[in-house]
C-alpha cells in the first residue's frame, strides 16, 4: 500500500479492551469488571502512599531531566533487579530498563526471533502476544497451560529455536501458576533439549502471588537455555501510565550476557531512546529508602485482592458457575464451550451492564478492578443470566 514498507500488516487493529473499558465508563448503571489494574474498595485506582510520596519528592528538573542512558539508571536497574530476584539468582544475569513490561518482552523477541520464526505462548493468554506475534510475523503455537504434556509437546513441534513464554504466576487471565514440581519439569525438559532455548518468563503479576521459588532452578539451567524475565512497574507500583519494567537476562555465559545487554540498549536506544527518569528515580527511592513501608502496603493490597477472588470462587462454587482453576491475580475467567457461546454470553452480560473481557473459550472477570461489596453476588447474578 502505498507509503507503506512491502508487506506491512494493513489489516485494522481494534483493541477490544479499550473499547469495552470505555463503554463501562459511559454506563452509569455499570459493574465494571474490564480494567487490568487494582482499584481500591472505593472503586478508585489504588495507588501506593509510598509512590506517591516518593513522586513528590522529584523536582521540576528531574522531571524534566533525560534518564542517563538508554538501558535506564543504574540505581533503578539494580534496586528492581534485586528486588525482583529476591537473592534467588546466583547464576550470570544482566538487566536492562524497559518501556513496561511490554517493552521488556518486545525486546526479547526483537532480539531473538527473525521474520517466520515460531512463538510458543498459553492458548488462553494476554491477547498482546497474539499481537505482537503478528507485528513480527511470526508463527504461533499455543499451549494448554493444564497440560504438561501439551506444553511438552508444543515444544517438540517448534521448528529452529525454542522461544517460550510462561506468564506464571498469576497467568492474565486464567490465575494460573506452576507449582514447583511442574517447574522442575518443565526446565528438564528444556535444560535437555538438543537445541537453542529462549524461557521468556512475563512476571508482570508476581508480587500478587506467593512465591518465587522457581527462580532458584534458573541457576541450573544448560548452555543452550536463555532465560529472560519481563517485570512490569504497572502492576508491581501501581505505575501503570508511567511505563517502566525491567528485563532480566540470565544465562551461563557473561561473555554472551555482556554483548546481549549492550544490544538490548542499541535497541532501547533506536525504539524508545530514554525512559522516564522522574519514575525510575521514584521508584528507585521507595526500594532504597521505604521497602518496609512498600512491601506493607503491598501485602495489603495483596489482601485485598485474595479477598474479592475467593469470594467470587466460593459463591462460583455455591451456584455452579464454572470457572478456570485460579491460584493467584487480577482475574478470574468464566470457562466457555467455544468462542461462540463465549460471544453469546458476553453480550447478555453486557446487555446487563456487566462489562467483561472476551478471551479465547473464556471471559475474563477483572477482580482487580471490582470492590469487594460489588463482588459479593456478582458469581449469582452472572449464573443467573446465562
Ligand atoms: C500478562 C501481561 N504481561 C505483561 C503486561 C505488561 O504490562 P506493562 O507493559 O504495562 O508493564 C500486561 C499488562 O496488562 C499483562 O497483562
Amino acid at each position: 500500500m502505498k507509503f507503506l514498507k512491502e508487506n506491512e500488516n494493513t489489516q485494522r487493529y481494534i483493541d477490544n479492551i479499550f473499547s469495552v473499558v470505555n463503554a463501562a465508563k459511559a454506563d452509569p448503571e455499570a459493574i465494571n469488571a474490564t480494567a487490568g489494574c487494582l482499584y481500591d474498595e472505593e472503586g478508585k485506582l489504588f495507588t501506593y502512599n509510598c509512590v506517591g510520596e516518593a513522586d513528590r519528592s522529584i523536582t521540576e528538573m528531574q522531571r524534566s531531566a533525560y534518564a542517563a542512558s538508554p538501558a535506564g539508571n543504574k540505581e533503578y536497574v539494580d534496586l528492581v533487579c534485586d528486588f525482583v530476584l529476591e537473592g534467588k539468582v546466583s547464576n550470570s544475569h544482566v538487566a536492562i530498563a524497559s518501556a513496561g513490561g511490554t517493552g521488556a518482552i518486545y525486546m526479547a523477541i526483537k532480539t531473538c526471533l527473525s521474520d517466520g520464526d515460531t512463538i510458543i505462548y498459553p492458548e488462553i493468554s494476554w491477547g498482546n502476544y497474539r499481537v505482537i506475534a503478528n507485528e513480527n510475523n511470526l508463527e504461533v503455537l499455543t499451549y494448554d497451560v493444564y497440560d504438561l504434556n501439551d506444553l511438552f509437546n508444543k515444544i517438540d513441534m517448534a521448528p529452529g529455536k525454542v522461544f517460550l513464554i510462561a506468564n506464571s504466576p498469576c497467568e492474565n487471565p486464567l490465575g494460573h501458576a506452576y507449582s514447583m514440581n511442574e517447574w522442575k519439569a518443565i526446565m528438564a525438559k528444556l535444560n535437555n533439549l538438543n537445541k537453542e532455548v529462549i524461557l521468556l518468563c512475563d512476571i508482570a503479576y508476581i508480587d500478587y502471588a506467593r512465591e518465587r521459588e522457581y527462580f532458584s532452578l534458573f541457576n541450573e539451567i544448560s548452555d543452550n537455555v536463555l532465560v529472560i524475565l519481563a517485570a512490569s512497574c504497572s502492576k508491581a507500583f501501581s505505575y501503570y501510565g508511567q511505563r517502566l519494567g525491567l528485563m532480566i537476562a540470565i544465562n551461563n555465559d557473561k561473555e554472551f550476557l555482556d554483548l546481549y545487554l549492550n544490544l538490548c540498549s542499541r535497541l532501547a536506544r533506536a525504539t524508545w531512546s530514554n525512559l522516564n527518569n522522574a519514575g525510575m528515580l521514584s521508584v528507585a527511592k521507595v526500594l532504597k529508602e521505604n521497602k518496609d513501608g512498600y512491601l506493607k502496603e503491598l501485602s495489603e493490597a495483596r489482601e485485598m485482592l485474595k479477598k474479592r477472588t475467593d469470594l467470587f470462587i466460593r459463591q462460583a462454587d455455591d451456584c455452579g458457575l464454572e470457572l478456570y482453576t485460579f491460584c493467584d491475580g487480577f482475574f478470574v475467567t468464566l470457562k466457555m464451550k467455544d468462542n461462540e457461546s463465549r460471544d453469546e454470553a458476553h453480550k447478555l452480560l453486557l446487555d446487563n451492564h456487566i462489562y467483561t473481557i472476551k478471551v479465547n473459550k473464556g471471559i475474563r472477570v477483572a477482580l482487580c478492578s471490582t470492590p469487594l461489596k460489588v463482588v459479593d453476588g456478582l458469581a449469582y447474578k452472572i449464573k443467573e443470566l446465562l
